[in-house]
């Protein structure tokens, strides 16, 4: 159980009611994200589409706030795909000029709370001055053991397979008769990091869109109409709420 509840939630609040529903024991130890829905939130006020991401910022605040409260250990938030290249020029300078403000901003946040940031994804291709902020802020976060929060940036599902291939077939001490899933997966950019038990994703989509194809092969995935800047604390605690009411069977005929 939560030791200041009242910090972290308003007596007689809707989110109140929903943490007392949660079984400590039985949390996800990782929680994966897609944050969609940006664009439209922003059209829906008649704002440019950046205005959307800006404002998304405030629900990675307290999407991480609010792991880190319950004792999740690992978060992964999906901030921009390989494919998300296709968009307009300025939209992705942005969308990269939003990230390295918000790292400016929150890296005293970060190591207060001693979470850890890690980058998976393929940052070679990230803009200098932001990659450059990024290996500052894990360099700064590396030996913080509270939360990881996994920032998938540049990633590509696909991509972070053949990669993988590529390293393994270069690997000269590896006996290839030997590989199995867990060995592969130590290839992968998440090693180290659990498989995500559970995937939300805002906005409504019923889709991946080329995110850990691997590693959600068991994932529970919840789905809500809310756009991402308009996530809160609640629709997280609903998630998990959720997450827990689900039988994971594993293939077997028995929960797990
Ligand atoms: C998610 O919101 C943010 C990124 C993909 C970077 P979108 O920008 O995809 O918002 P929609 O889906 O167009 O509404
Ligand atoms: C997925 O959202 C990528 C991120 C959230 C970073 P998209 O908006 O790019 O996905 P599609 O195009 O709807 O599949
Ligand atoms: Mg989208």
């Amino acid at each position: 159980m939560l030791e200041n509840l009242k910090d972290f939630v308003k007596p007689g609040s809707e989110e109140e009611s929903l943490v007392k529903q949660l079984d400590f024991s039985r949390l996800p130890r990782h929680v994966a994200v897609i944050m969609d829905g940006n664009g439209r939130w922003a059209k829906k006020r008649k704002l440019p589409r950046v205005e959307g991401h800006r404002a998304g910022a405030k629900s990675v605040r307290q999407a991480v706030e609010t792991c880190a409260h319950l004792g999740i250990e690992y978060l992964t938030l999906y901030a921009f795909s390989k494919e998300n290249w296709k968009r307009p020029k300025k939209e992705v300078a942005t969308l990269w000029r939003l990230l390295e403000e918000y790292l400016k901003n929150e890296d005293k946040v970060l190591v207060k709370n001693k979470f850890r940031l890690k980058v998976i994804g393929q940052i070679e291709a990230i803009p200098d001055s932001t990659r450059k902020e990024l290996k500052r802020v894990e360099e700064l976060t590396k030996n913080n053991t509270r939360l990881t929060v996994v920032l998938a940036l540049n990633y590509g599902g696909r991509d972070e397979i053949v990669d993988a291939v590529k390293k393994i077939a270069t690997d000269k001490n590896l006996d290839i008769d030997s590989l199995n899933e867990e060995k592969f997966s130590q290839y992968l950019y998440t090693i180290h990091v659990p498989d995500p038990d559970l995937l939300i994703r805002t906005s409504g989509e019923l889709r991946v869109s080329n995110f850990l194809l691997w590693q959600i092969a068991y994932a529970e995935i919840w789905i809500t109409q809310e756009f991402w800047p308009d996530f809160r604390k609640k629709h997280l605690l609903q998630a998990l709420v959720d997450y827990q009411k689900r039988e994971r069977r594993f293939g077997d005929i028995y929960p797990r």
